[in-house]
């Protein structure tokens, strides 16, 4: 990062501010000083041009439709690597030697064997509880079986966290269907993930499949539910505690909490005979709070690269596995009437990754509620990854300000005289 200066004036005084310069060109104000040089903060609610850091983990251009981790293009990654050898790249930054992997696969493996005791409190959660809201507090309450330091960010904690997600996943989904949880067989994180969670060893084809989509869901730099764990977590709060802030974070319906949203979007618009006319214009009316779940970005205005490769694979897998969806038909449908909308296209709203994924997820036998779990387990590495980078790097509590805008000083007055 290069840095030269830009000079403001503010209430008559000169101000200079360090431009900051990222890898990617990327320039960004840096106004750490300003309030103190000058009594001003900035403002910016919802945070749509404001860096909460920086990061070597994930460059995204929203506006050309790029996103690389660690400088390697999403699309390579998804054709040519494995979810774990991803999981590795985020999180230390280079592809592993094939010793690297072996070593990594394995601690992974020793930390997908859960905590005594744990499986049985799962079971304790009621099976109709959103697996959303037993995927938090699993993820928060294994905080309670270590006791080392897990706020520090060691190999060990985070190998931890990383090992026992697939499978606490794998017991919700069981839970849920009210089945009696299974062992693993120990043939790798995704493969044992959907032994776990079905009845039989999965297809090569839904392996392959699952991998990829795992891959795309990775890392995301600073979204809702990652700002929301390095948040929590720069207060120094453990690891697992991190974690379930962000989980939390991704279960609204306007980030991972989509995927659900859009399959019964369109199980509903099949249901009413497939007049995607009238939820196109639904969408586009101002006085109807329904939006067409799946479309826009806060960052992407071109097409979302994730969902270009998810639509691929969503046709690939069904043909695969021979599944007639006619819910694809309707997205499809869906899209090409949005993209060629003017409502849509003057605000530049593309199907992002939430948009084809839960087809195929549907397609490999998923229960819909189970799909925002999905996009957290394909998440756990970019969490765990911004999360290291900001404890390593020592990144001080976030702690945002606020600009006052209620009552100035009044007296209390006594209840009797209300
Ligand atoms: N349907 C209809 N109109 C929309 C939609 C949509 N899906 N998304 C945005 N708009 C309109 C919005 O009404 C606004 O119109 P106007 O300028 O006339 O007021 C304009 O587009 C800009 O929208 P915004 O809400 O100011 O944009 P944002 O950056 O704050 O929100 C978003 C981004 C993803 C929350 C939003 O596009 C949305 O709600 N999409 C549907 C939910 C969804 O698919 N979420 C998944 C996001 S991708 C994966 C993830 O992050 O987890």
């Amino acid at each position: 990062m290069s840095e030269n200066i830009v000079a403001i004036q503010l209430d008559g005084k000169e101000i200079n501010l360090p431009v900051v310069i990222g890898t990617e060109n990327e320039k960004a104000l840096d106004i750490a000083k300003l309030r103190a040089e000058s009594g001003f903060i900035t403002l910016d609610t919802g945070y749509k041009n404001t860096g909460a850091t920086s990061s070597a983990i994930t460059f995204l251009n929203g506006e050309e439709g790029i996103l690389h981790y660690r400088g390697y293009d999403i699309a390579d990654l998804a054709e040519n690597a494995s979810f774990t050898e991803v999981s590795y790249l985020l999180l230390y930054g280079e592809l592993p030697s094939k010793d690297q992997l072996a070593n990594f696969e394995a601690s992974l493996a020793t930390n997908s064997r859960l905590p005594e005791g744990f499986a049985d409190l799962q079971k304790a959660f009621p099976s109709e509880a959103h697996p959303m809201s037993q995927l938090a507090a699993g993820i928060c309450l294994l905080s309670n079986y270590y006791k080392r330091n897990t706020s520090d960010a060691t190999d060990e904690n985070i190998h931890t966290i990383l090992g026992a997600f697939a499978p606490v996943a794998a017991n919700i989904q069981r839970n849920f269907l009210n089945k009696d949880f299974v062992s693993s067989p120990g043939k790798g994180l995704v493969y044992d993930f959907l032994a776990m969670a079905f009845d039989e060893e999965p297809d090569e084809v839904i392996v392959d499949a699952m991998d990829k989509l795992l891959i795309l869901h990775a890392d995301h730099e600073q979204n809702c539910s990652t700002s929301t764990v390095r948040m929590v977590g720069s207060s120094h709060a453990n690891i697992f505690a991190s974690i379930t802030g962000g989980i939390n974070a991704l279960w609204g319906p306007l980030h991972g909490g989509a995927n659900q949203s859009v399959l019964e979007m369109l199980e509903a618009i099949k249901a009413d005979g497939g007049n995607i006319k009238k939820y196109v214009a639904k969408a586009k009316d101002k006085d109807d709070p329904f939006r067409l779940m799946g479309f826009g970005h806060r960052v992407y205005k071109n097409f979302d690269p994730r969902a270009k490769i998810i639509k691929r694979a969503a046709d690939n897998v069904l043909n695969k596995l021979g599944v007639k969806d006619e819910t694809l038909s309707i997205a499809k449908k869906l899209e090409e009437i949005a993209l060629s909308d003017s409502y849509f296209v003057e605000r530049n709203l593309y199907p992002n990754v939430d948009f084809y994924s839960g087809i195929i997820y549907k397609a490999i036998g998923f229960p819909t509620e189970m799909f925002t779990v999905l996009f957290a387990l394909g998440r756990i590495p970019g969490w765990v990854s911004n999360w290291k980078e900001m404890r390593d790097r020592k990144e001080p509590i976030g702690r945002p300000r606020q600009v006052y805008t209620g009552a100035t000083l009044r007296k209390y007055t006594p209840i009797s005289e209300r």
